[in-house]
């Protein structure tokens, strides 16, 4: 078995894709190719800080309050990852703009997961502006990180067909259902050695599969 990538999960809340993580590569995971080396929240009163400390797994908080610049907040996160010995930076609900140096120190370690098919709908409330747009497919992105918002090479992303009688929260619930199942998939492959950058774009080797089928929706009547 090859050595875990030793990675480092940032939060600001309710964490339910850090409990997917969890369930997919914490502590009760025989030959898990992940390791959580440390879960740190901005927020001291997040809830996933209690489903990582459950869990077994060591947390942080490091509250963006008590400093006076980015830089410096930057600056203890980045002591705080390295303290934990994690390669490897996965944002799960961090909800903090991180500096161009964080950014461009973690390159290709860091990376976000996104409710909307980027590069549409990047920034807040995504699930009312997609119903608002009127399109008739949403869904989320996993991504590397670059500076701009929500913007960066796409690792793998989930589609969520819109239903007519969707609102804000029916939607938002099956594309987070959607999430806890991409995020892990796309931290696998890249644990694997499977996951490439080339430029701005992602290429993904090895035994991966990709759907055949074309979606419409709506779908046409049934014959
Ligand atoms: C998720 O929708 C994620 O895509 C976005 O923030 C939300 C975090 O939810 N970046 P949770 O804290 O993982 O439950």
């Amino acid at each position: 078995m090859a050595v875990p990538l030793r990675v480092a999960v940032l939060i600001s809340g309710r964490g339910s894709n850090l409990q997917a993580l969890i369930d997919a590569f914490g502590p009760k995971v025989a030959d898990s190719p992940v390791k959580i080396a440390l879960v740190l929240s901005n927020r001291p009163d997040a809830p996933g800080l209690e489903r990582a400390a459950k869990a077994g797994l060591k947390t942080e908080i490091v509250d963006h309050k008590a400093f006076q610049s980015r830089e410096d907040f930057d600056v203890a996160v980045d002591r705080e990852i390295r303290a934990a010995g994690a390669a490897f930076v996965v944002m799960a609900g961090f909800m903090r703009l991180l500096t161009a140096q964080f950014v461009t120190t973690w390159k290709d370690k860091l990376v976000n997961i996104h409710p909307a098919l980027l590069p549409s709908f990047p920034g807040l409330h995504t699930h009312k502006r997609a119903l608002e747009a009127g399109v008739r497919f949403h869904g989320a992105t996993v991504h590397f990180v670059r500076q701009d918002t929500d913007s960066g090479p796409i690792i793998a992303q989930s589609l969520v067909a819109v239903r007519p009688d969707d609102t804000e929260e029916t939607l938002a619930a099956r594309v987070l259902e959607s999430e806890h199942r991409l995020y892990p998939l796309a931290l696998r492959l890249i644990a694997q050695g499977q996951v490439q950058v080339e430029g701005e774009r992602v290429t993904v080797s090895g035994a991966t599969r990709c759907p055949e089928t074309v979606l419409l929706n709506p779908m046409p009547p049934m014959a």
